[in-house]
């Protein structure tokens, strides 16, 4: 059972809320919070039996909550301009407009960049930078741009690059980018847009993962300075706070939720190798010394 939100009850009575990918996971679990803290949350994704039971799983969990909203379902894959223009279009006039939009959808694979093949790279730009990018413009040209809003995008722990996962590491790099251009140009339509970026968090994403790289994922903890993996709910309290009256001066921002994991070390090793000799090959010291 999830904790309690940390926000006032009732917070977003009135609010309408969009969450991609919110039938599992990290989606489910903010799609959960904002649920009880009175919004209305249409959760959207390809597979439409999934949502449903994510849908009574939810309105049973917020069963007692005097406050809590309603939550309802759309399928809707974002690689699909049609399909996103009917989601907006579907929030617009089912619930009267689009306070929020959580760009949570995505996915990826992992592989080693020489071996990831062209349709695959592209599979993984188009879900996560061009899918989050159609959700964001249509979010914005069919409510936003009117009305305002807050939109929060989903990124990773990127910023070193992403060993093992190229393909999302450019994508999420680019949604970085993105959320700070859209910050810029939206403004003076009272559209804030930021971005929380999860290190590695225990999710229902791991079952996807197949048996080589669960161990990996989880011994990641071993280079998280807080010596633990992440929690679903920890990803949703930021962005609840980030969608809130609290946050109303931030915008253009990527906050990261990783018990510091991006500042420590990274999640790959580089095999011992001499295949990158100095500019004119003198030796440093230590290289040629064969005590050392
Ligand atoms: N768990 C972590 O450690 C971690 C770390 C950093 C970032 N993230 C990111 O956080 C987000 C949630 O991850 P998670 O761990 O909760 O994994 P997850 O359970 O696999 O969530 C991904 C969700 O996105 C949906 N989705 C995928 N492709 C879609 C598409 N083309 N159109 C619409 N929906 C699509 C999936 O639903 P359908 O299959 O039904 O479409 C699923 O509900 C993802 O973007 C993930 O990459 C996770």
């Amino acid at each position: 059972m999830a904790p309690p939100s940390v926000f006032r009850p009732g917070l977003y009575r009135d609010r309408v809320a969009i969450v991609t990918g919110g039938g599992s996971g990290i989606g489910k679990a903010i799609a959960r919070e904002l649920l009880e803290l009175g919004a209305t949350v249409l959760i959207a994704a390809r597979k439409e039996e999934r949502l449903q039971e994510a849908a009574a799983e939810l309105t049973a969990d917020v069963s007692g909550v005097e406050t809590a909203g309603r939550i309802y379902t759309k399928t809707c894959n974002i690689r699909e301009e049609d399909q996103v223009q009917a989601l907006i279009a579907h929030a617009v006039s089912e619930f009267g407009g689009l306070d929020f939009l959580v760009n949570n959808a995505g996915g990826q694979f992992p592989s080693p960049a020489g071996a990831i093949r062209t349709k695959g790279w592209n599979a993984v730009i188009e879900t996560n930078l061009t899918g989050t990018f159609l959700c964001c413009r249509e979010a914005f040209s069919q409510w936003m741009e009117e009305h305002g809003g807050s939109i929060v995008n989903i990124v990773a722990d990127m910023w070193r690059g992403f060993p093992g996962m190229a393909h999302t590491g450019a994508a999420r790099a680019g949604v970085d980018n993105l959320t700070k251009t859209l910050a810029v140009e939206w403004a003076h339509r009272g559209v804030r847009i930021n971005a929380v970026a999860p290190g590695t968090i225990f999710s229902s994403g791991f079952d996807t993962y197949g048996p080589f790289f669960q161990p990996v994922f989880l011994a990641a903890r071993e280079n998280i300075p807080a010596r633990r993996l992440g929690t679903e709910e920890e990803v949703a309290s930021s962005v609840c706070f980030l969608l809130s009256p609290g946050a109303a001066f931030i915008s253009g921002e990527t906050m990261r939720v990783d018990g510091a994991g991006s500042l420590w070390r990274l999640n790959w090793e580089v095999p011992d190798h001499d295949n990158m000799p100095p500019y004119g090959g003198r030796p440093l010291p230590g290289e040629d010394d064969p005590g050392a």
